[in-house]
């Protein structure tokens, strides 16, 4: 990112950051092009790294209009013309093409059980031959779930994982800092990680 962004965009607009999501970067050294879905981008910032390189085409879709505004300006910005993005929920965009890629970064908990698992069953269907699903997503244990609606989607241990038996999967869990950060407290949830390729 240039320094010119860093400034225009560091700051209450950007309370998750600039940067990707470290599974997204692991991403963009297994494919070097295709099509993306980001699913439940926010402000962008996985879609933006993922288009900025010129080989990936986004479509990024957030239920939050503001979000996806600021996206736009961000994308206007840097001259990055492949996304394209859509206010939207998620449940009322049943996908009717294939992707290369589908990003899920926390999200999930935005969803009930039910929910969650039609979004994620239907990556499996959408996804080429070949393509990835990359998932991040806050787990039963920490600050965002204390403070959530316990009924939406917390996986608990592996459970992601047995998600796409049959696929190719790396799959870790960790600590992360949640956002947006209060200075001095330290707000901590465990997180899952998944990055699943489906079989050519
Ligand atoms: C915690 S933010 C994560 C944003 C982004 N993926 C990232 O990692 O920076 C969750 C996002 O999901 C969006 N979201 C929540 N429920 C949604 C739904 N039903 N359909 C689409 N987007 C949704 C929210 O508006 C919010 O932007």
């Amino acid at each position: 990112m240039s320094k010119r962004n860093k400034k225009l965009y560091r700051g209450k607009n950007f309370p998750f950051g600039l940067e990707p999501d470290d599974c997204v970067r692991r991403l963009s050294g297994l494919l070097n092009r295709g099509t993306v879905l980001d699913i439940g981008c926010g402000y962008g910032r996985n879609a933006h790294f993922l288009a900025g390189g010129g080989q990936f085409n986004v479509t990024a879709l957030d239920i939050d209009q503001e979000r996806i505004d600021v996206l736009n300006r961000w994308a206007d910005d840097s001259l990055i013309p492949n996304i394209i993005t859509q206010c939207i929920d998620v449940k009322h965009f049943p996908p009717t093409r294939e992707y290369d890629v589908c990003v899920i970064a926390y999200m999930l908990h935005c969803l009930s059980l039910p929910e969650a698992i039609a979004v994620l069953t239907n990556t499996r269907r959408y996804i080429r031959p070949g393509g990835y699903v990359c998932i991040a997503a806050f787990m039963n244990e920490g600050y965002i779930f204390d403070e959530s609606n316990q009924s939406n989607y917390f996986p608990g241990n592996k459970s992601l994982e047995g998600f796409y038996d049959g696929w190719i999967v790396e799959y870790k869990e960790g600590l992360v800092q949640c956002f947006p950060v209060e200075p001095g407290v330290v707000q901590e949830n465990m997180a899952a990680f998944v990055l699943a390729q489906r079989p050519i």
